[in-house]
């Protein structure tokens, strides 16, 4: 019976987050606390990578190791983001098309976490060119499922 309690104490945590500084008339929609949710997820996969390459410049291959392995625990986190089907809210990025093909969706995510468990291991931090990286393991769900920036 923990679960429940446990769920209860998140729930007011993140509503607690969620609000922080901000008049509200409205909590957010359940579609909105997603898209929340998932925007900090990805930013903290920017961060991550960032670290990674960072490590590399210093040669710390403990450092690089333990950031790797980082990202590739987060990248299981995706698809939390992305249950409610069609959560769109104003200002998001995704595009619909991840709910008409899910599976697909599903594959990318497989990619980047299998990517990125190949720089967790010993000696892969020679091979880590973060361009390349952000392209094979990011980028590629990106081209398919989030618009584009207008930069
Ligand atoms: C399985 C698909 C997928 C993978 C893999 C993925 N992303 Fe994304 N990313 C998305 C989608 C979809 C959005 C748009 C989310 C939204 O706006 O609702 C997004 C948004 C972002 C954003 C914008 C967040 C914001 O502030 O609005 C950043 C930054 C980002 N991703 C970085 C990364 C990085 C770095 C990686 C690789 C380490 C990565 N993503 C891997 C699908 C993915």
């Amino acid at each position: 019976m923990k679960k429940p309690i446990r769920s209860i104490a998140v729930a007011s945590a993140i509503l607690l987050v969620a609000s922080n500084g901000v008049a509200q008339d409205k909590q957010p929609t359940p579609e909105e606390r997603a898209y929340k949710f998932r925007t900090s997820l990805f930013q903290t996969f920017a961060w991550k990578l960032g670290q990674m390459a960072q490590a590399k410049g210093k040669n710390d291959e403990a450092a690089f190791t333990q950031n790797a392995k980082d990202l590739a625990y987060l990248s299981s986190m995706i698809e939390e983001g992305f249950t409610i089907e069609n959560s769109l809210p104003e200002g998001t990025k995704a595009k619909p098309e991840i709910w008409e093909d899910f599976a697909k969706f599903q594959g990318k995510i497989t990619n980047m976490a299998d990517i990125t468990n190949g720089f967790a291991k010993e000696g892969a931090m020679s091979d880590f060119d973060p361009r390349e990286f952000g392209s094979k393991a990011c980028g590629s769900c990106h081209r398919d499922f989030k618009i584009k920036d207008d930069k």
